[in-house]
């Protein structure tokens, strides 16, 4: 996600990989001030500080896995927008340490028969966990291939049984200065919510996601629970949920109230469709950069065209971006 003020760019691999030298001499350099010796760590490597590991969370595998090769944790976890925890790739994994996921509720309200609050730990339990290798893609341009765990945002759905005004889900994500250093800026209007149309969200592709990896999400990848929607680009899936809301008009999201022109509801991954200040015909995989960057094209529906397509039959994707 791009910011219009002030201008900024998505890195080119070259800006990169100096920046992660830079981040690695400056670790070794704090290091040896400590007296301690570092393994020599090829490519990227974050300061992050001990940690305990995250726990597992186990889960089958589950349909409409990609066969292209994931995206090393490493980069998956540390190459983030998080605008909550700041504006660079790495300040989520540097500053959302600091975020409190337990205890945690998420509130499910509007034109639902059966309203109420979810605990965190009652909605780990309420479906099986399944695996899903799905492709990702940013609207700036890089994609990844990630291994989340959670199951269909359908379970959720069924359970809360949405009248028939029902025609779109809203998505609240945390906003909380205290925790979160990021929302003193005004690049966007906090909480960052997100909406999808009704059966956009009943899709089976749409997950409702607490892990990857085989492990609890990372903070700075939306703990402890947050949405996938991977036809769409990555700003879709919010992260850190803590409301759900049924409506019967389409959503003003945050990112389509402060650029409508370059940020549109439907947001589907769609190479024939430019964003204003870029093509979106081709892309750059995450943990792919080598001496000479290699560019993929962009799929239709981010590769997606068969489960999806069909939701859009008849609708002017140019129109509707
Ligand atoms: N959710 C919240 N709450 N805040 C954000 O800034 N960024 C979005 C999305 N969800 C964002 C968010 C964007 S622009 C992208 S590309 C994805 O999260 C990135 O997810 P990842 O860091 O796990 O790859």
């Amino acid at each position: 996600m791009l910011i219009r003020t002030p201008p900024r760019h998505d890195p080119t691999a070259s800006e990169i990989t100096p920046r992660r030298v830079w981040q690695r001499r400056r670790e070794l350099i704090r290091a040896a001030a400590a007296g301690l010796a570092l393994p020599a760590a090829p490519g990227l490597a974050l300061a992050q500080g001990p940690k305990a590991e995250p726990a597992k969370l186990p889960a089958k595998p589950g349909p409409f896995g990609t066969t292209d090769k994931p995206t090393p944790y490493k980069d998956v976890t540390t190459y983030n927008n998080f605008y909550e925890f700041g504006l660079d790739k790495d300040d989520p994994v540097k500053n959302a340490g600091r975020l409190k996921t337990r205890p945690w509720t998420v509130a499910v309200e509007g034109e639902v028969g059966k309203p109420g609050t979810f605990g965190i730990e009652e909605l780990l339990k309420l479906a099986p966990m399944e695996e899903r290798v799905y492709r990702m893609r940013c609207v700036e341009g890089w994609s990844m291939v990630i291994p989340w765990v959670g199951f269909p945002l359908s379970e959720l759905i069924k359970r809360v049984e949405p009248t028939g005004n029902a025609k779109f889900v809203e998505f609240y994500t945390l906003n909380d200065p205290k925790q979160m250093p990021g929302v003193s800026s005004s690049v966007i209007a906090w909480p960052y919510v997100e909406g999808l149309r009704m059966d956009e969200a009943n899709s089976p592709l749409t997950l409702l996601t607490f892990g990857l990896y085989g492990e609890v999400l990372p903070n700075q990848n939306g703990a402890p629970l947050r949405l996938v929607v991977p036809w769409k680009y990555g700003f879709k899936s919010g992260k850190s949920l803590v409301k759900i809301r049924f409506v019967e008009k389409q959503p003003v999201t945050s990112w389509n109230r402060s650029a409508p022109q370059e940020y549109g509801f439907y947001s589907n991954v769609n190479p024939n469709v430019d964003h204003p200040r870029w093509s979106q015909a081709t892309e750059r995989r995450i943990g792919e950069d080598g001496f000479i960057q290699r560019k993929r094209p962009t799929l239709m529906f981010n590769g997606y065209a068969d489960q999806v397509a069909s939701l859009y039959a008849g609708m002017d994707l140019k129109r509707f971006y």
